[in-house]
């Protein structure tokens, strides 16, 4: 990885000039089943350029609640797209289609704010990086499309997601109006993410990304990175399966999660990454050795 980032050709990614970007950019909206993709520094700035783009501030925004969006971007969706939340309680950062009904507000009402968007997060990142059944996600779907939803899939781990399920990634990501994939997580990566979706969206996209302060200049030096990544550090995700099992049996035996933040009790059903426990924490952030001030080239695959 170190190499492809030396090697890496650049140019003024602003401009849309810098051919490692756009080579990045093609080839994670055809690895998600989406016409375009948009590079961008982190998963965060992707969800919140993806609802931004989809709603008009004083809409509402449905997701689980203990979803990355709601939990761990500092009231970014009030902030960037205001937006307000909504938050469902899940089953291991789950919902169904019943409860979207129950929650959606009908857009006719005079004083009520509309429901605009729903998010769903695969995997999910606070029940331990557990996995959406693929019918549940187009369960899920098929109803906001009758509700005139859009639809956002936080997919900052979605390839842990199809490694650990088999289901390409484009099958799962397709369904979606905008999809959020993280390079830095576990394809090991130092920074980079995509927010992805139809041309019409990723245009309006890219004008956020300019205004959230997202372009960029010689960015290449990190897509290539990305390219990298998808090359060779993918089919590596199934290697963390075992490890994070390991991981997570041995901290659920001195952790219990309660409930509302990812089931009763953590089963082991889904683990797709890593646990969420300080032990785990502490043994993942130690795969990303930072020396002399850089890091390793070794996959963090985190
Ligand atoms: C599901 C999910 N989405 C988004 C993010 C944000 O990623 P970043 O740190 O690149 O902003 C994270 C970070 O852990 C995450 O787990």
């Amino acid at each position: 990885m170190r190499e492809a980032i030396a090697n890496a050709v650049v140019g003024d990614e602003q401009r849309r000039e810098d051919p490692t970007v756009n080579e990045l950019e093609r080839r994670v909206a055809e690895l998600l089943g989406q016409e375009e993709a948009v590079y961008v520094p982190t998963a965060t700035m992707a969800n919140e350029i993806a609802l931004r783009t989809l709603a008009e501030p004083g809409a509402e925004l449905i997701a689980e609640e203990n979803a990355h969006l709601l939990l761990s971007e500092l009231g970014g969706p009030a902030v960037f797209a205001g937006l307000m939340t909504r938050p469902i309680r899940g089953d291991r950062g789950r919902f169904g289609p019943d409860e979207v009904q129950r929650m959606v507000r009908r857009t006719d009402a005079t004083h009520t704010p509309p429901t605009r968007v729903v998010a769903i997060e695969n995997t999910h990142n606070a029940s331990g990086g557990r996995v959406w059944p693929l019918e549940e996600i187009q369960a899920l779907v098929a109803t906001c499309r009758e509700l005139e939803l859009s639809v956002h899939l936080d997919g900052a781990r979605l390839l842990n997601a199809s490694v650990a399920s088999g289901v390409p990634a484009a099958e799962i990501a397709r369904q979606f109006d905008t999809v959020t994939l993280c390079l830095s997580k576990g394809l090991g990566c130092p920074l980079g993410a995509l927010v992805a979706g139809s041309h019409v969206l990723m245009r309006t996209a890219r004008r956020f990304k300019h205004q959230f302060g997202g372009a960029m200049r010689q960015a290449g030096i990190v897509a290539a990175a990305g390219i990298y990544a998808l090359d060779h550090n993918v089919e590596r995700l199934a290697d963390d399966r075992p490890g994070s099992m390991r991981l997570t049996t041995t901290s659920s035996a001195s952790r219990t999660i309660t409930p509302g933040r990812g089931g009763s009790q953590r089963d082991c059903e889904r683990p797709a990454f890593r646990s969420t426990s300080s032990r785990s924490r502490r043994t993942s952030s130690s795969l990303t050795s930072v020396r002399s001030g850089s890091i390793r080239a070794m996959p963090s695959r985190v």
